[in-house]
C-alpha cells in the first residue's frame, strides 16, 4: 500500500465484483451529480456511533446488526420498513431486558443494495447474461436489457435510501420507539404465538416498571433514552465509484456519508486490493467479514491497515465461519488477537457460512445451524476471555418462509409459501425474535 491515501487512490489497485458499464459518460455524469447532493447521513452521527462502539469494544454493550440481504426497489414500502423497525426494537429490548446489556442497533438498510456474486455471468437455457448484482446495478429479470448495468439505478438507490432514512428517523425519534410503546411493537407476524406470549410477558414487566416510576413522580418523558433510540445504517461498501461519490471532507478527515457504518465483504477483503485501500482512508467504523479460511496473520495485517492506531470502536470483525468447527476456528482467532492486544469488536454473522440447498431446490438456512454458530461464538469468547460484541443477521419483519426450523419448525416443503428474498434467505419476524431470546440467555450467562 502507498502511504498517501486519496479519495481516488483505490483506482490504482486491482478490484473485484464491479459492474461493467458500457456508457461511461453517463456513469460519470451521475457520479458527479451524486457527489453534489446532500449526504445521506451526518458526520456527527457517525461520531456518535463510534463512541457507542467504543463501549462495545470495552465489553459494555452489544451490537444488533440486521436487515435484508439485499434491499429491493419493488419491496420498498412503509410497511416493509416499519415491520423491520418493529422487530429490531423488539429484539433490542429483549436483549437489553433479558440479557441485561445495552444494545447498539444498526440496520442493513437505507443503502444495502449491491451484491457480490460467485460468477460474472449467469447461464440459463444456453443463454449467458451478466449476473444480477443488486437493484442499484441491474434488474433481476433474466433478459438482455434487464441485466445491462444501468448507472441511473445508482441515483434511484440514493433516493430510496434517503426516503428510508427519513422514515427511520421519524420512527425512532418521533415517539414510536418510546419504551412506553413497548407493547405496540409486537407485529402481526408474531401475534398469537407462544413467542408473542413470551414477548407480552417481557413487555408488560417493562410497562409496569415505567408506570411505577411515574407513580413515584419520575417523569419518564424527561429521559431521552427512554423516549427514542437511534437505529444506525450500514451496508457492504462494494461499488467504490458510488462510495467515492458519497465522500465528504470534514475537519478531522474524510467520511463516507452513504451510511454510518460500512463493511468489506468476504470476497473483496484482499490486503492489496481496492476495497481495503478505499476504506482505510475513511473515519467511519469499518466492518470486515471473516470467513472460515481467514488466518491470524491475514487478519492482523487487515487490522494494521484499517485501524493502525488500534482505536476502540473503529474496527469490527464479522465472523461467518459456518457452524461446523466454528468453536475451534473462532477460539484461535479470539485468543491470538487478544495476545496482540488488538481492540477489535467481534460480531457473529451466523447466516453466510450456513447456506444450503433444500430438497425442494430453494437456497435456505437451518435455524439449528444458525443457533449452533451463535452458541459456538459465545463459548469461544468465554474460553478466550474476550467479549462477544454482537450479532449480524439477515432478517425481515415479515412472515416470509426462507429459513427452515425455529419454534414453528418450518419445513423444506413450506419454503415455497412465501419465499420473497432477492438474494439470500432471511429469518422471518418470529425466528428473529426467538433468536433474540436465545441470545439474551447466552448474554446473561456470560
Ligand atoms: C452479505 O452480507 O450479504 C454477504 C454477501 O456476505 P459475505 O461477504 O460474508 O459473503
Ligand atoms: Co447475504
Amino acid at each position: 500500500m502507498p502511504n498517501s491515501w486519496t479519495p481516488q487512490s483505490w483506482k490504482q489497485f486491482p478490484i473485484l465484483q464491479q459492474p461493467h458499464y458500457s456508457d461511461k459518460d453517463s456513469l460519470g455524469g451521475i457520479l458527479d451529480s451524486l457527489s453534489a447532493l446532500p449526504p445521506l447521513v451526518f458526520a456527527e452521527e457517525v461520531k456518535a456511533l463510534r463512541s457507542s462502539l467504543a463501549d462495545v469494544a470495552d465489553g459494555k454493550a452489544f451490537i444488533l446488526q440486521g436487515g435484508d440481504c439485499a434491499e429491493s426497489f419493488t419491496e420498498f414500502s412503509e410497511e416493509h420498513i416499519e415491520s423491520m423497525v418493529k422487530v429490531m426494537l423488539q429484539m433490542a429490548v429483549t436483549l437489553t431486558f433479558a440479557g441485561k446489556c445495552p444494545v447498539v442497533k444498526i440496520g442493513r438498510m437505507a443503502g444495502q443494495f449491491a451484491k457480490p456474486r460467485s460468477a460474472d455471468m449467469e447461464e440459463q437455457g444456453g443463454v449467458s447474461l451478466p449476473s444480477f448484482r443488486g437493484d442499484n446495478v441491474n434488474q433481476i429479470e433474466f433478459t438482455e436489457a434487464g441485466r445491462e448495468p444501468d448507472p441511473e439505478r445508482l441515483r434511484m438507490a440514493y433516493h430510496q435510501s434517503a426516503s428510508t432514512l427519513n422514515l427511520l428517523r421519524a420512527l425512532t425519534r418521533g415517539g414510536f420507539a418510546s419504551l412506553k410503546n413497548v407493547r405496540q411493537w409486537n407485529s402481526d407476524a408474531v401475534d398469537n404465538t407462544a413467542l408473542s406470549e413470551q414477548y407480552g410477558d417481557l413487555s408488560s414487566r417493562i410497562h409496569d416498571s415505567l408506570e411505577f416510576m411515574e407513580s413515584c413522580g419520575i417523569n419518564v418523558d424527561d429521559f431521552s433514552k427512554l423516549q427514542g433510540t437511534a437505529i444506525y445504517t450500514s451496508h457492504e461498501a462494494l461499488l467504490l465509484d458510488f462510495e467515492q461519490a458519497m465522500l465528504r471532507k470534514q475537519d478531522d478527515g474524510w467520511y463516507d456519508l452513504s451510511a454510518h457504518m460500512l463493511w468489506i465483504g468476504e470476497r473483496t477483503r484482499q490486503l492489496d486490493h481496492a476495497h481495503v485501500e478505499f476504506l482505510r482512508g475513511v473515519e467511519n467504523p469499518i466492518g470486515v467479514k471473516i470467513g472460515p479460511t481467514a488466518d491470524v496473520e491475514e487478519i492482523t495485517k487487515l487490522a494494521n491497515l484499517l485501524d493502525p492506531e488500534n482505536t476502540p470502536g473503529k474496527l469490527i470483525f464479522i465472523t461467518r465461519v459456518g457452524a461446523e468447527g466454528a468453536y475451534e476456528k473462532l477460539l484461535e482467532l479470539f485468543e491470538r488477537m487478544k495476545q496482540l492486544d488488538r481492540k477489535i469488536i467481534w460480531i457473529c454473522d451466523p447466516m453466510h457460512g450456513n447456506t444450503v440447498k433444500a430438497s425442494s431446490g430453494y437456497k435456505t438456512r437451518k435455524f439449528e445451524d444458525i443457533l449452533s454458530e451463535v452458541q459456538a461464538f459465545f463459548r469461544a469468547h468465554k474460553a478466550a476471555g474476550t467479549w462477544p460484541g454482537g450479532i449480524h443477521l439477515e432478517m425481515t419483519g415479515r412472515n416470509v418462509t426462507e429459513c427452515t426450523g425455529g419454534a414453528f419448525n418450518l419445513s423444506d416443503e413450506e419454503l415455497s409459501n412465501c419465499y420473497d428474498t432477492q438474494c439470500d434467505p432471511r429469518l422471518n419476524a418470529s425466528q428473529s425474535l426467538e433468536l433474540a431470546f436465545l441470545i439474551a440467555e447466552q448474554l446473561r450467562e456470560n
